[in-house]
């Protein structure tokens, strides 16, 4: 698995990770089984970073993946989770870092993340939270979700110690606003840009018109299917990982494939909704 680095950490991390939006609470154990074989073939294929949420089936992702974690090496794996701004105060917010911890069985989070920007709270007090926690050494790197540059850029500048070194943004081949209009800045700045939903949640199955015939037209040159090159056109991008969520084994593995597929300029261009905005984007050099 190709990796990346982490922002200025020193650390490297896989190109794809694992999603695990979706799990549902109060299923039976054989549904659990299943999607942790699908988690440890992922982590058997090189995709060793998983990503989970204290809201995804309230609790019940990072309890399950904690089963898994349990197994592992934990140096092995890079965890990360989000913390649900609904938490208004300071004491709030650090008790569900301290629950998260709890229930992904583990002393450190990899990287935490603030789920969604939040008018109830001020970006100042989850900043001091995220640093706060990274002092404790509860939390190793901190980033952002769903934030636009201006709040990343207001965020980074309430921190004192630490710096934010990722934003996680929904971002596909069908849906390229931020690369459009955010990459630039996070390739300059050495940030990663992780993106989610990389094949519209759905697994692509209702896509229609122009973009799947580019994506069936690339596929064929490529032995490969639609989705593995909407994962690959992705991760083409410089600074770019993504966190397919992948309950079945069979997609597992074409996920993981999916980050060996080299595409050139010609074909990562083809995609492209607006050729001026995305001149200044860098591609991974071949
Ligand atoms: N920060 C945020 O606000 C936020 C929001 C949404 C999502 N996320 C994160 O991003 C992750 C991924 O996004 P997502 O779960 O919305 O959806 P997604 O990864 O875009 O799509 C998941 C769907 O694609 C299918 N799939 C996966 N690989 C496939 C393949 N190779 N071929 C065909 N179908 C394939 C899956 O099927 P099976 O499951 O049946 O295998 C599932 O139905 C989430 O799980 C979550 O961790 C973050």
């Amino acid at each position: 698995m190709k990796t990346i680095k982490l922002g200025k950490t020193g650390v490297t991390i896989p190109i794809l990770g694992q999603g695990t939006w979706g799990i549902k609470s109060f299923r039976s154990k054989s549904y659990y089984k299943k999607w942790k074989e699908s988690i440890k073939k992922g982590i058997e294929l090189g995709i060793t970073h998983i990503d989970t949420a204290e809201m995804y089936g309230r609790g019940t992702s990072e309890q399950i993946l904690g089963h898994v974690i349990s197994e592992y090496d934990r140096d092995d794996l890079f965890i990360t989770t989000k913390l649900f701004p609904m938490h208004l105060r300071y004491k709030t917010m650090k008790k569900a870092a301290y629950k998260s911890l709890k229930r992904l069985g583990i002393k450190e989070i990899d990287l935490y993340l603030i789920h969604w920007p939040s008018p109830f709270n001020s970006i100042k007090t989850q900043m001091r939270v995220l640093e706060d926690l990274v002092n404790e050494g509860k939390v190793r790197y901190i980033g952002v979700s769903n934030f636009s540059v201006k709040q990343f850029k207001e965020a980074q500048f309430y921190l004192k110690n630490t710096e934010l070194v990722s934003n996680q943004l929904h971002v596909s081949v069908a849906r390229q606003k931020h690369i459009g209009k955010s990459l630039s800045f996070y390739q300059k700045e050495g940030i990663i840009m992780t993106a989610y939903s990389p094949l519209g949640h759905n697994g692509f199955r209702n896509l229609k018109g122009e973009l799947r015939n580019k994506l069936e037209m690339v596929a064929k040159t490529h032995n490969a299917t639609i989705q593995q090159i909407a994962i690959a056109w992705l991760v083409n991008h410089e600074n770019v990982i993504t966190i397919p969520k992948a309950f079945k084994i069979k997609h597992m593995i074409a996920n993981a494939e999916a980050a060996n597929i080299r595409l050139s300029d010609k074909e990562i261009k083809l995609f492209y909704e607006d050729g001026r905005e995305l001149e200044r984007i860098k591609i991974v050099s071949a």
